[in-house]
């Protein structure tokens, strides 16, 4: 059975808290309370919350400080917010904006607004769920003919996710890449078997054949304005920063930035995994040849603002990498 969406409600008056659970639960939704910043903090930590609704004036953190801390940690930011605020306090809801609330509801509340804004929040939340489970399936399928290569996708996708956050990417930017550059080999599916699982290197018709894999994932993509990045991603991400890739040898800033972002993610992961043509290194290795190159990979295929920033993420890089290696 599907459970009940969680609410959080963060109110330093009982009176309001009261207020919310007799509207939410009897609509069928969990919901938590807590009378301040910190204890919410808490909460979202350990409870699977689907939604807050947040006051601005609390004690110990106010509104704008929790929505901030929970924009900010990638585990939380993609929790909804809706901002409760005094009906006069144009600043405050600027102020809102700014820490990344979705929604705000004016004080008294008007239970049947708010109602109908959570309702349609977790709507398009669950829509949103269902559109990158689709996307994860769709590269997923892709692996079809190749290597099993684990959970390198999902790794690349995070790993992208990861630089745009250092890069100052918005958060939308982020989301998206998050789950786009999970498509960068989407066009490996045309690629025959006997390339992608061949032990040691391709010749030169077997290597053309492989050039082709960005385009073909351009063509599986299409044109639907939700996919563009991923598109991009797909078709550009063995494209160099010094016009040396393909399929295009396109270079420099003409190479779209989400593509320059997955090529140093997709580099890394690539690295790390053994592979039947290919020995793996550990992080240092791996981090020493994106850096310093090897002779075939070299620092000038790579955007120099994104190998700055891999270069200040590294630890978070191999931690993430811990976490999501494959059994
Ligand atoms: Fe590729």
């Amino acid at each position: 059975m599907k459970r009940a969406c969680r609410i959080l409600c963060v109110d330093d008056e009982d009176f309001n808290l009261d207020l919310l659970e007799s509207l939410l639960v009897p609509n069928g939704f969990e919901t938590f309370t807590a009378q301040d910043g910190k204890r919410a903090m808490e909460i979202i930590g350990r409870k699977n919350i689907d939604l807050v609704l947040l006051d601005i004036n609390m004690p110990i953190m106010n509104g704008h400080e929790v929505c901030r801390a929970i924009k900010s940690n990638p585990e939380t930011s993609h929790i909804p917010v809706i901002m409760i605020t005094s009906l006069d306090s144009k600043e405050n809801r600027m102020k809102g904006m700014e820490a990344g609330a979705e929604e705000f509801l004016p004080k008294p509340i008007d239970l049947p607004e708010l109602l109908l804004r959570v309702k349609n929040i977790l709507r398009a939340t669950e829509f949103e769920d269902a559109f990158n489970y689709v996307i994860h399936a769709l590269a997923r399928a892709a692996e079809a003919n190749d290597v099993d290569t684990g959970n390198h996708i999902l790794r690349v996708g995070e790993f992208a996710a990861l630089l745009a956050r250092e890069l100052g990417q918005s958060e939308k930017f982020i989301e998206d890449i998050r789950a786009q550059a999970t498509l960068h080999d989407v066009g490996k599916v045309h690629i025959p078997s006997h390339i992608l699982k061949k032990p040691g290197k391709l010749d030169e018709a077997e290597m053309d054949e492989m050039r082709k894999h960005p385009t073909f994932g351009a063509m599986i993509i299409g044109d639907h304005p939700h996919l563009e990045m991923g598109r991009r991603i797909a078709l550009c991400h063995h494209e160099r920063w010094d016009g040396t890739g393909y399929p295009n040898g396109i270079s420099g800033e003409a190479i779209p930035l989400e593509a320059r972002i997955s090529s140093v993610a997709d580099c890394y992961d690539a690295l790390r995994a053994s592979r039947v043509y290919k020995p793996n290194y550990d992080h240092t290795g791996a981090v020493k040849t994106l850096l310093e190159g090897d002779g075939r990979m070299m620092p000038a295929h790579f955007d120099p603002r994104v190998l700055e920033a891999f270069s200040r993420l590294v630890p978070q890089f191999e931690a993430l990498y811990d976490k999501m290696k494959d059994s």
